[in-house]
């Protein structure tokens, strides 16, 4: 059966950064999406629906704004409860609040709960797919795919490995790590949309032996993702140069025990040499933005036009990086993205900072063939914006000339009140209230 949704339109085919936001940037001001079977049948201009049946429903939201789905590149689904803990820098954060609430979820039906509200506030913001930290523990992964299979998500996730400097109930070890990992992507990787992401947590917290033993795995599954932490501030990388003293920099640890590729995403990367730059570049591994975080724990602001710039634009996904993000948003992260931007004297452009949160996600995950566009034989993950979504915004929406115009306004104002519907595989999302 076909169903099809009308209104404004818009998916990026390239950066717009580098190709011109002409060449990177499609845009209809009256389209269509015509779906089929959870993915995209047709896309293009209003027109197309007279060659559609009769019996083919449209749904017309007029004054709205279809996009692809968001994608958060880089989220923590534990950290839910623990969203604006006050007062600390990265590695005290962890310390005091991050490593107290990640112990619950040694309990499963504790896992299970957060994670309902967790993807119920994701597609309340539009986040059709993400790439998500668990916690050490098996039955928290177990917990979240299970509720993403039941809302067809596309959703990567993985449990964190660590076996030092965490307290003991969050430790494992470098046989354990390997062998748990393993049994989870037996379990879940492909399964349905499901698909694992081997995710030691970042180098300072596991052993050598254990970045070799997840180096052993990335080899047995080449095509798989991995997700990490690289350079987030000054003193974890200080940390590392003393864990490692024989590796010239941060990056070349992670290459040192093979976990540097295509589809290796690190968050952060806010402190790199341009030789660490060089290195993600020809590894083909991408790097995570995630400005609302940096600038909560006071990292530093993360340099996107240098990670981005030719002949070695890094790939780059958008993120929240929650719980040190403060927003489920993607549009608060892009209006983050913007400041951060701005204190290294660029200004980011609405159409950079929309392709960044969907196509730039998915390209950096690996998943561009699947979500992060609208496309003929993409799935069907999508989110209708409204363009006056608080009196504030229609007021401000008057003056404006343009699309670039709009988009802008509302990465700067916008939030979870102008998302009004959200698609997966097709289907339209009832709208949540909060879970529990
Ligand atoms: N580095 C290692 N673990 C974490 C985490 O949970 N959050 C952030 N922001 N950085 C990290
Ligand atoms: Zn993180």
């Amino acid at each position: 059966m076909k169903t099809a949704i009308r209104g404004a339109l818009l998916t990026f085919r390239r950066d717009p950064l580098l190709a011109g936001v002409e060449a990177g940037m499609y845009y209809e001001s009256d389209g269509v999406v015509v779906i089929e079977a959870g993915g995209v049948a047709a896309v293009g201009p209003a027109t197309l629906l007279s060659g559609l049946g009769a019996d083919v429903a449209v749904t017309h939201y007029p004054e709205h704004l279809i996009l692809p789905g968001f994608i958060d590149c880089h989220v923590h689904y534990p950290q839910t409860e623990m969203i604006a803990a006050y007062g600390e820098q990265l590695i005290d954060w962890l310390n005091h609040y991050t490593f107290v609430t990640e112990q619950a979820f040694a309990d499963k039906s504790h896992a299970a709960e957060v994670a309902e509200v967790f993807l119920a506030e994701q597609l309340r913001h539009g986040v059709t797919s993400s790439a998500v930290f668990c916690t050490v523990h098996p039955d928290s992964v177990d917990a979240l795919f299970e509720a993403a299979e039941r809302r067809q998500m596309r959703l990567l996730a993985g449990k964190v490995c660590m076996d030092q400097y965490a307290p003991a109930e969050l430790l494992d070890n470098a046989e354990r790590a390997y062998a748990e990992s393993k049994a989870l992507i037996e379990r879940w990787h492909r399964r349905g949309r499901a698909e694992y992401a081997i995710t030691p947590r970042f180098a300072p917290t596991s052993s050598v032996a254990q970045l070799e033993a997840l180096g052993a795995l990335a080899a047995e599954y080449p095509d798989m993702a991995i997700q990490s932490h690289l350079a987030e501030t000054p003193g974890e990388i200080a940390w590392v140069k003393s864990l490692h003293p024989d590796c010239p920099h941060y990056t070349a640890v992670y290459q040192r025990y093979g976990l540097l590729r295509p589809r290796a995403v690190y968050g952060h990367g806010v402190h790199l040499a341009d030789e660490e730059l060089q290195l993600l570049y020809d590894s083909g591994a991408s790097l995570a933005h995630c400005p609302s975080s940096n600038a909560f724990l006071g990292s530093g602001r993360f340099d996107l036009r240098r990670a981005r710039a030719v002949p070695r634009p890094v790939r780059v996904g958008l993120a929240t990086d929650l719980g040190a993000g403060t927003s489920f948003s993607m549009l608060q992260t892009m209006r983050s993205a913007y400041e951060a931007a701005q204190t290294h004297g660029v200004a980011l452009s609405a159409p950079q900072a929309f392709y960044l949160a969907t196509r730039g996600s998915a390209e950096a995950l690996g998943i561009a063939d699947k979500v992060g566009s609208i496309e003929v034989g993409l799935e069907a993950d999508l989110v209708v914006l409204n363009l006056r979504s608080t009196p504030l915004i229609d007021f401000r929406m008057r003056y404006v000339r343009d699309i670039e115009e709009a988009l802008f306004v509302q990465m700067i104002l916008g939030d979870d009140r102008a998302v009004a519907a959200t698609y997966v595989a097709g289907q339209l999302q009832p709208a949540a209230g909060l879970a529990g």
